[in-house]
């Protein structure tokens, strides 16, 4: 992997599609991941995205304990371990080791960036709404990164079936985007 660092006015072209996301986050030395599509855009100056998470999720936690988190975009060959991470609990399990997911220290927050991952959204906790079921994190891209091949600087690539970002439908059946048109 080759990861180009990204101007943070393009950073939330990142989840422009609506790719699912593996949100990581960190409180004290425990650090836990777990798989979001309820997750988007607000505003790009600052650029804000806002994640919903239900309270009753491991991660919900170390997110309001540590007001930061990442947004990790995986590929399409990551599929099987992203069913996994979404079926488990951080409160039973060790997702990183069962999963055999390859962490590296993100630049701007305490939250570890996972290396097969093809996008990277490190994000500092502005504001928290109870909305519903969920708790909404309001939160500002403080760092941006991406795979050069996948992400060209200023949006998602669809270059090669590797790296395309994975979509959720719902249910069990997730989708990748086929082709570039206009
Ligand atoms: C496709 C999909 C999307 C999901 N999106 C969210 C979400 O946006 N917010 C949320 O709180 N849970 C979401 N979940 C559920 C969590 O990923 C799941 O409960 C996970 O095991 C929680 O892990 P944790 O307890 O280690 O934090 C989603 C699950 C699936 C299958």
């Amino acid at each position: 992997m080759s990861k180009i660092e990204l101007d943070l006015s393009r950073a939330t072209r990142l989840l422009q599609p609506g790719p699912v996301a593996l949100v990581t986050a960190k409180f004290k030395n425990k650090a836990n991941v777990f798989l979001a599509a309820w997750v988007t855009n607000v505003s790009n100056d600052p650029p804000l995205v806002a994640l919903a998470v239900y309270p009753a999720r491991f991660t919900h936690d170390l997110i309001q304990k540590s007001g930061q988190f990442a947004l990790n975009i995986p590929p399409r060959p990551l599929l099987e371990k992203v069913k996994k991470i979404a079926e488990t609990s951080g409160e039973d399990v060790d997702k990183f080791v069962t999963n055999k997911l390859t962490l590296y220290e993100a630049k701007q927050v305490n939250a570890p960036l996972i290396v097969e991952c093809v996008g990277h959204l490190e994000c500092g906790v502005v504001d928290t709404v109870r909305a519903g079921n969920h708790t909404l994190f309001l939160a500002e891209i403080v760092a941006a990164s991406a795979e050069e091949l996948a992400f060209d600087g200023e949006r998602w690539t669809l270059a090669d079936a590797s790296v395309k970002p994975l979509h959720h439908l719902g249910r069990s059946a997730y989708a990748v985007l086929e082709k570039i048109e206009g």
